[in-house]
């Protein structure tokens, strides 16, 4: 009884330090494509100019992403930035995200539905529908997401950091899954490029759409586009 609160700041600390870095085992994949992507570049946006142009833009216009603009957003999200560490922190470094791409299309990046392999900087085609005709059969699926030219979506599956936790949580997948996000949103911004947040839609239904395993799970969906003229 007593020991429990002592040992707790010893675990805490190797947590904090990283100590047992095995990442999750990615998901088993079905074979697909694989699309290597461009190196991340260093643009002139600054970090201020990102957080004051952030906003949640609901009127997303194409051409659709091209594949150096995906890469740099998939990058800021999941990408490693030192090798087999990422641009966002995680417990254990556990990485318990998936990062996934639906867009409808652009002369460099074929319209399909993309998974993210952060560990080699590379896209796989896990299958050929876009954005409307993945996220459009979707009960109750808000229009401004279906209308925007690409959508990316961040799931997770639970993490169990300590082997005496009896339940696996969800808790620290949640809390990369903002990191995440905010990672994409400031990466689109500094861009010039339009961005919003959703997961108020049948998220059970996305993760259905995309073919996600039982336990991993869709989180928020992120759609990108150009900004409408006088937005
Ligand atoms: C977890 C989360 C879920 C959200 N879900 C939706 C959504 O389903 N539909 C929507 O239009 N906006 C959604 N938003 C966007 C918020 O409405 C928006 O961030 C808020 O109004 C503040 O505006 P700003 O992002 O422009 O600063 C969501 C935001 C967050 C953080």
């Amino acid at each position: 009884m007593v020991r429990a609160p002592l040992l707790r700041p010893v675990l805490l600390s190797a947590l904090l330090a990283g100590s047992s870095p095995a990442a999750l085992a990615p998901p088993a994949e079905p074979p697909g494509a694989t699309l290597a992507l461009p190196a991340p570049a260093a643009g002139p946006a600054t970090l201020d100019g990102a957080l004051k142009a952030r906003r949640t833009l609901r009127e997303l216009t194409g051409p659709a992403l091209t594949l150096g603009e995906a890469a740099q957003l998939l990058w800021s999200a999941q990408g490693e930035n030192r090798p087999g560490r990422r641009t966002v922190p995680s417990a254990h470094a556990r990485y318990p995200l998936g990062l996934y791409l639906i867009t409808e299309g652009s002369p460099t990046l074929a319209a399909g539905t993309y998974r993210y392999r952060p560990e080699v900087h590379a896209l796989r085609k896990a299958g050929d529908k876009g954005v409307a005709g993945l996220l459009g059969p979707v009960q109750g699926m808000q229009p401004w997401i279906t209308q925007a030219p690409s959508v990316f979506v961040v799931t997770g599956r639970p993490l169990k950091i300590f082997r005496r936790e009896t339940a696996p949580t969800m808790d620290y997948t949640f809390w990369e899954c903002g990191a995440a996000s905010q990672a994409l949103l400031l990466q689109a911004a500094a861009l010039g490029l339009g961005a919003g947040t959703a997961s108020g839609v049948d998220l059970g239904a996305v993760g259905a759409a995309l073919g996600l395993p039982p336990e991993e799970k869709a989180l928020v969906l992120l759609p990108v586009g150009r900004v409408k003229a006088g937005k």
